[in-house]
């Protein structure tokens, strides 16, 4: 019987990526804790900060591209992941396009990253990501209340094999896995809380 060859076979995956969308609380003033992410993981730290805010507010976690209008929202959480040592691209673009709306209300941001989440100079990281967070920030008229760099998570199975293979060539180390560390986010989202809600 002949052997199949390696060629003989296509294997076709479709990755499974959940972004994830709910509302949260039952009283309270309203929050925004929206997001940008490519493969998911910056929505579970968004959920996990709605989660804490949930305690004392209504809080709707959407991914940014569902996000039309900031308008009914008392204050406004965002977060995204950073990509190529910026704050994701189409994040900081609807940090832009909704900057009047949001500096009308406290608002606060976050990131996460593969570099935070690994280096063990933490230090050095978090002034680093402050500065890519600031950066970002600038384009809506109100500085943010508070600002967080958090660790990230990659899995190369989430992504497409071409964009894994190159994530791979471009990395400088190792960079796979889950570094994200949701008690922190939790404590950051409950420290922020009476910074974003008027008594
Ligand atoms: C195309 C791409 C570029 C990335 N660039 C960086 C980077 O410059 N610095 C860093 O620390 N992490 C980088 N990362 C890692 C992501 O920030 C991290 O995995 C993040 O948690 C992914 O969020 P997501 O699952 O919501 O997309 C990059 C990831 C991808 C896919």
């Amino acid at each position: 019987m002949a052997a199949a060859g390696a060629g003989a076979f296509t294997v076709t995956r479709a990755p499974l990526i959940t972004m994830a969308e709910g509302d949260l609380g039952t009283t309270g003033p309203r929050i925004l804790v929206g997001y940008d992410s490519q493969y998911g993981s910056t929505g579970e730290v968004a959920v996990t900060v709605g989660q804490a805010l949930a305690e004392r507010a209504r809080v709707s976690v959407r991914h940014l591209s569902h996000v039309d209008s900031v308008d009914d929202f008392d204050a406004i959480v965002v977060g995204a992941p950073v990509q190529q040592n910026r704050w994701k691209a189409s994040a900081t673009q609807w940090l832009g396009d909704h900057g009047t709306a949001i500096s009308a209300v406290p608002w606060a941001i976050f990131l996460t990253s593969m570099s935070f989440g690994i280096s063990p100079d933490r230090a050095g990281q978090t002034v680093a990501k402050q500065q890519l967070l600031a950066a970002a920030a600038r384009v809506v008229p109100s500085p943010p209340k508070a600002s967080a760099p958090f660790g990230g998570f990659l899995d190369y199975g989430r992504m497409a094999p071409a964009n894994a293979a190159f994530y791979m060539l471009m990395a400088a180390d190792d960079t796979a896995g889950d570094f994200r560390d949701f008690a922190e986010v939790t404590r950051w989202a409950r420290k922020i809380g009476p910074l974003l809600l008027k008594p």
